[in-house]
C-alpha cells in the first residue's frame, strides 16, 4: 500500500444511482490501483499506522473524491481556435478551420508541437479529465507527441493519429499506403510507452476514408487489437456528402435510380472497425438497424452534446440508445464543442435532453390535437421518456464512458480492483459558487456539477499519482 485517503466518496455505479460514502477508506498500492476501501471506522488501526508514517491523506470537511472524468471525444489540436467560427456548417467548418490548423502540425518545430500539446493536456487534467480519448493530427510524429506528453503529464489517453486519404484538401491528405504505414508505425512505437496511454485506430470520418484504407485499417486493428475511434453520421452536410460520394461513384452503372446508398455504421462495420473496443462520435442519424449493428457489435457512442448543437442539426436520443443496449460516453469534442471541461459537457447533456423531452412533449400533444398544458385524450398518454439530470449525466462522464471505452472493471468507480483515477473537490476554493455551508454533500455535489470548473478541484490522481494540485492553496491540496 502506498497511501490512504480517508474521506467522502460521491459516485454513480448505475446511471440512476448516486452512491455517497461516508468517512470512507481507500488504500491505493504503488501499481496505482485500489487495494481495498471500506467504512474508516473498520480499520482505524492501519489508518493511524499510515498517518504515523505520513502515508495519509485526511480529507477536510470541505472536500470530497468522484471518480476522474473520461472525456471520449477530444480534438487535442483544435483547442487554438476553440470558441470560432461557430457560424458554419460542419463541412464548412472543416475546410476553413480545422484542415488549415492540422495541416500545420507537420511542419511546426517540434518543441511548438510539444508545447501545443501539453497546454491541451494540462487544461483538461486541471478540469478533472484523468482519461481522455484524443484525435491528434494526420502527422504521425506529431501524434507520437502528444502521446508522450500524456505520459509525461500523467493523464490516462487512447491517442489517435488521424487517416485521411480522399476529399482532402491539398497539403493535408495521405496515400492510402503511407497512411497505413504510418498508423502502424504510430501502433508500435507505444511499446516504449508506459500502459495509461495506448494507441487508438482514427480513421477521420466516412467523406476522408476510400474502401482500401478503410479495410487496411481494420487488418491493423485485428492484428494489433488496439480501440478504434471515428465520426459517424453525424451532421445533416456529411449525411449529404456521403450521399453524394456514393452517388458518384455508382454513376458509371448508370443505375436509375441509385442502390441506396450504406450508412456510416454499414461502411465501417464491412471493414471490421466496429468492435467492442469502438467509439463512433455523434452518431446522430442511425437508422434502427444501426442502432441494432451498434449493439450486436457492442460498438460505443461518444456523445457531444455542445457540438452537437452547432453542427449536428440534431439531438442524441441518449435514454433510449441504453435501453437498447448501446453504450454511451461523453465528450467535448473540442474544438466542435468550444469548452474543454466535462463538466460543461454534463450541463449540455442535460440540456440537450431536456430539449428532446420538450420537442417530444410538443409533438405528442400537437398529434393529439391537444394543447402543450391540456390532458391527452382519454386513451392515449404522454409516453416521453425523462430528460436526463445530473446524476446520469456525471454517470455518463465516469462509468459510462470507462463502459463505453470496455473498461468498466478498471475505470470509472473508486471501489476495490479499479485505478485509482479521482478527482478531490473542495468547497473552501474557488470564488465561483456561494455555499451557504448548510448543503448536503449531495447538494454541494449538484451544485459543483452545474456551476463548478477547475475552479473547485483541488488535486487530480492519476493512475495513483498527482497529475494536477492547485498550487496557490498549498494548506488544501498537500495530495500524495
Ligand atoms: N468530422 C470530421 N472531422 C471532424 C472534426 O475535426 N471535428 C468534428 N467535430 N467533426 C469532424
Ligand atoms: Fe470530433
Amino acid at each position: 500500500i502506498d497511501f490512504v485517503v480517508v474521506g467522502d466518496i460521491c459516485q454513480t455505479p448505475s446511471i440512476d444511482d448516486l452512491a455517497i460514502l461516508t468517512n470512507t477508506a481507500l488504500a491505493v498500492g504503488s501499481d496505482g490501483s485500489i487495494v481495498w476501501q471500506c467504512p474508516a471506522e473498520d480499520v482505524s488501526d492501519i489508518v493511524e499506522a499510515h498517518a504515523a508514517q505520513g502515508r495519509l491523506q485526511r480529507l477536510s470537511k470541505g472536500q470530497f473524491l468522484t471518480p476522474g472524468f473520461i472525456d471520449t471525444h477530444i480534438h487535442a489540436s483544435q483547442h487554438s481556435y476553440a470558441g470560432t467560427g461557430m457560424d458554419k456548417p460542419l463541412m464548412e467548418w472543416l475546410d476553413a478551420y480545422t484542415f488549415p490548423v492540422e495541416r500545420q502540425f507537420a511542419h511546426l518545430p517540434t518543441a511548438e508541437v510539444h508545447s501545443l500539446y501539453r497546454r491541451a493536456v494540462r487544461r483538461t487534467l486541471r478540469n478533472g479529465t484523468t482519461t481522455a480519448v484524443y484525435f491528434a493530427t494526420a502527422d504521425r510524429q506529431a501524434s507520437e507527441a502528444l502521446a508522450d506528453v500524456c505520459a509525461e503529464e500523467g493523464q490516462r489517453a487512447f491517442v489517435g493519429k488521424i487517416s485521411m486519404d480522399r476529399h482532402c484538401p491539398p497539403g493535408y491528405c495521405e496515400t492510402t499506403e503511407k497512411s497505413l504505414e504510418e498508423t502502424a508505425r504510430f501502433i508500435e512505437s507505444f511499446r516504449q510507452r508506459p500502459s495509461i496511454v495506448q494507441p487508438v485506430v482514427t480513421p477521420r470520418f466516412i467523406p476522408t476514408c476510400s474502401d482500401e484504407l478503410l479495410a487496411g485499417l481494420g487488418a491493423l486493428v485485428r492484428e494489433h487489437g488496439c480501440h478504434v475511434q471515428s465520426h459517424m453520421s453525424e451532421s445533416i452536410d456529411e449525411m449529404q456528402f456521403v450521399e453524394a460520394i456514393h452517388q458518384l461513384k455508382d454513376d458509371h452503372h448508370k443505375h436509375n435510380p441509385y442502390p441506396p446508398c450504406p450508412t456510416d455504421a454499414e461502411i465501417f462495420d464491412r471493414h471490421g472497425l466496429l468492435t467492442d473496443r469502438c467509439i463512433m462520435a455523434h452518431a446522430i442519424y442511425l437508422s434502427e438497424g444501426d442502432v441494432e449493428r451498434l449493439r450486436a457489435r457492442g460498438t460505443a457512442i461518444a456523445h457531444c452534446p455542445l457540438s452537437n448543437f452547432y453542427f449536428a442539426g440534431g439531438l442524441l436520443p441518449v435514454r433510449s440508445l441504453l435501453r437498447s443496449g448501446v453504450r454511451v460516453g461523453l465528450g467535448t469534442d473540442v474544438a466542435g464543442g468550444y469548452s474543454p471541461s466535462m463538466i460543461n459537457a454534463m450541463q449540455h447533456a442535460v440540456t440537450a435532453s431536456r430539449a428532446l423531452s420538450i420537442q417530444q412533449h410538443h409533438e405528442r400533444h400537437r398529434l393529439a390535437g391537444v394543447k402543450p398544458w391540456e390532458p391527452f385524450p382519454a386513451g392515449s398518454s404522454d409516453t416521453t421518456s425523462p430528460a436526463l439530470d445530473w446524476v446520469n449525466a456525471l454517470y455518463l462522464a465516469t462509468r459510462g464512458g470507462a463502459e463505453a471505452l470496455n473498461m468498466g472493471k478498471q475505470l470509472g468507480l473508486l471501489a476495490e480492483g479499479y485505478r485509482f483515477d479521482a478527482v478531490l473537490w473542495d468547497v473552501t476554493i474557488g470564488d465561483n459558487i456561494d455555499f451557504t455551508g448548510s448543503e448536503s454533500r449531495r447538494e454541494q455535489l449538484e451544485k459543483l456539477m452545474h456551476l463548478g470548473d477547475d475552479r473547485n478541484i483541488a488535486c487530480v490522481w492519476v493512475d495513483g499519482q498527482v497529475s494536477c494540485r492547485r498550487r496557490d492553496r498549498p494548506a488544501q491540496a498537500d495530495c500524495k
